[in-house]
């Protein structure tokens, strides 16, 4: 959260007392000079003119499909099994989650999908974050991450994993020959950053959820890596932590996708940075990626060597 709110006169305060009390709100960085109303009425968006598809996504029929994976439950598609969050404490107003589902169905390619979310003002996170973080990373790319939310580097910047976290996931995937230029695109469950850091609302996660099943549907990935525990429940539709969710296989599909996509969670950086013995486990969920582009043929060549 930022720290340029309303014209605080701390005259008559104790100016520590008030600092204090931004900090517990949230605000715990100035970073602009100027003070921004976050709750003055957008201005009326435009209809985002259709914009052809960056590439074929050979999934984008409505017809339902049968899924049948006898060793791998089929994970998530809250299209399919629903309001996991809306039906709970916090949640969004239901009328947010038909607009989020609407709108994200209606996007027929990624332009037209951020700007179907640029538009969208059904989760409570817009008003106080900076920027929206859409994504990072080559669109075409085969292996999709997604992980839970933009942190302060990432709502300064509009990317996702951009700060410490960030540069310990390049690491981690340039390790199975990844790079966020070629073969590797980046999200995250939630498109603003909550105050803070702290940990979203299943109400915001709610609200953010068609988009981010909308962006699976249009990247047609052909492995998604859940980065982080709020990733693994969300799009696992899971209630167990982490430390039971990674490093094993599941299956992914909405009824738009032509195929169901192999998935699987890992620890988030952050997490890896503060608990480096659990790097061990990591690597692991890593190498199971590794072995998976193998098994599709998707691993990216090595540079060939310089004559
Ligand atoms: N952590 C996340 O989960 N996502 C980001 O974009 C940054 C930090």
């Amino acid at each position: 959260m930022t720290a340029h709110g309303p014209d605080m006169t701390v005259s008559n305060l104790d100016p520590l007392a008030a600092l204090r009390w931004q900090v517990e709100a949230g605000a715990d960085e100035a970073i602009a000079e100027a003070p921004i109303d976050r709750f003055a009425l957008p201005p009326k968006a435009a209809k985002p003119e259709p914009v052809a598809a960056p590439r074929a996504t050979p999934g984008l029929s409505e017809a339902p499909r049968a899924v049948a994976q006898p060793d791998a439950p089929r994970a998530s598609a809250a299209i399919l099994q629903a309001p996991t969050y809306s039906a709970t404490p916090g949640a969004q107003s239901g009328e947010a989650l038909q607009s989020a589902s609407s709108l994200a169905a209606a996007a027929n390619n990624l332009d037209e999908l951020r700007a179907a979310l640029a538009a969208f003002d059904g989760c409570a996170l817009k008003k106080t974050a900076t920027n929206m973080v859409f994504a990072d990373g080559n669109p075409a790319a085969r292996v999709m991450f997604i992980g839970e939310a933009p942190g302060a580097d990432e709502d300064r910047q509009g990317l996702p994993f951009v700060g410490v976290s960030g540069q310990l996931l390049d690491r981690m995937i340039g390790h199975i020959g990844l790079t966020r230029a070629d073969s590797a695109y980046i999200t995250n469950v939630l498109f603003w950053r909550p105050p803070g850091n702290r940990t979203p609302t299943p109400g915001e996660i709610g609200a953010c959820l068609p988009f981010v099943e909308r962006h699976i549907e249009l990247i047609d990935p052909a492995i998604i890596v859940l980065v982080g525990g709020i990733a693994a429940k969300t799009m696992l539709a899971r209630s167990e932590g982490i430390t039971r969710l990674r490093g094993q296989w599941q299956t992914y599909e909405t009824p738009r996708m032509s195929h169901p996509v192999p998935i699987i969670a890992t620890f988030h950086p952050a997490y890896l940075l503060r608990s480096p013995g659990q790097k061990r486990e990591a690597w692991r969920d890593l190498l199971a990626v590794q072995a998976k582009m193998d098994e599709l043929g998707i691993a990216p060549k090595p540079a060939a060597p310089a004559p």
